[in-house]
């Protein structure tokens, strides 16, 4: 939990009682919860003191251990939750409507970290129509939401650049991307790699640049989105989506992909990668480490 609004030092794990799950809710037993930035920037500007100390977690992989009413789980499920709030615990109160069924072949970092990226990777796609035998270009392919839409986008047919630095370049060709570095003269190296055009441009770092370069190569800016400038974007008329002010919440696309995303991670297609996992309590050093914004795939917390 946030005690406090500002940094990460501000990160407690404080003991609270967990209710009996009533109708429609069951217990989970976490063993992994997933860190995304929004975590971070959910306590990092000064807020209402009231709301403190502020839960954090928006998913989380583990094993039900007790239902309430009304519900079809069983004890023992093991489960993915998303999305949810307070996800960063040893125990979760959730509605069984934020259940997707663990794949076996994940192992629990893999599966808390599936979901949010996966979801997000999917809105984006689906709402520029991104698909089949079209070029589409991904700033920040190697973060979280990067590695989903990267492979995303590839299982749609679509080929892909995405911008990273060099360190990061071996990982996209193993995903079936083309890798190209970002900073100065992104324009051209991206021009070089497709004479013949970008169909569709995927904004998920939020700078000038990416803005510049996706305005400057995709003519139709319904197919540009961004999930990170909520500055700039409106005024270029490009998609807003996620949680940003005026964007499109996508809910019913991201809800309706969790489905398809365990099926993908659990037939090998999908690849969640994550980077390092944090004891519960070391919440902070995991914060400090997303706030590098370097970081590969997902962190993740373990109860
Ligand atoms: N609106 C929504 O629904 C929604 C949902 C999820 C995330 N988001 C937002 O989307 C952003 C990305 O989320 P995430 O989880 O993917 O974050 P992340 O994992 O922290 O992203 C880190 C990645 O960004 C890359 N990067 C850093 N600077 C870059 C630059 N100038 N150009 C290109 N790539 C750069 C890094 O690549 P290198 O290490 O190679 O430098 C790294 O791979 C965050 O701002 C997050 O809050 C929004």
């Amino acid at each position: 939990m946030a005690a406090g609004f500002g940094g990460p030092e501000n990160l407690q794990v404080q003991e609270v009682t967990v209710a009996e799950p009533g109708p429609g809710h069951v217990h989970v037993s976490v063993r992994a919860a997933a860190v995304n930035p929004a975590d971070v920037k959910s306590y990092r500007s000064d807020g209402d003191p009231a709301r403190l100390p502020l839960p954090l977690g928006l998913e989380a992989a583990g094993v039900v251990v007790a239902v309430g009413p009304e519900t079809s789980a069983s004890v023992g499920d093991e489960v993915i939750v998303f999305r949810t709030g307070g996800a960063y615990a040893t125990d979760l109160v959730v509605e069984e409507s934020r259940l997707t069924r663990k794949p076996a072949s994940l192992d629990w970092p893999e599966a808390s970290g599936l979901m949010l990226t996966g979801a997000t990777a999917t809105h984006m796609l689906v709402a520029t129509g991104a698909g089949d035998d079209e070029t589409v270009l991904v700033h920040g392919a190697t973060g979280g939401v990067g590695l989903m839409t990267v492979q995303l986008a590839g299982l749609r047919g679509a080929r892909v650049i995405g911008t990273a630095s060099e360190r990061n370049h071996d990982l996209l060709r193993e995903l079936g991307a083309v890798p190209v570095t970002y900073g100065d003269g992104l324009l051209e190296r991206v021009r070089a790699l497709a004479p013949e055009g970008v169909d569709v441009a995927l904004d998920l770092v939020g700078t000038d640049e990416a803005m510049d370069v996706s305005l400057a190569l995709v003519a139709d800016r319904s197919r540009i989105a961004t999930i990170a400038n909520f500055e700039r974007g409106p005024r270029e008329g490009v998609q807003l989506l996620g949680g940003g002010p005026g964007a499109d919440p996508g809910t019913e696309i991201r809800d309706a992909a969790r489905a398809e995303l365990a099926r993908l991670a659990g037939d090998g297609s999908l690849r969640v990668t994550v980077e390092a996992t944090y004891p519960l309590d070391d919440a902070a050093d995991a914060h400090r480490q997303i706030l590098t914004g370097h970081t590969t795939g997902k962190l993740v917390l373990l109860p």
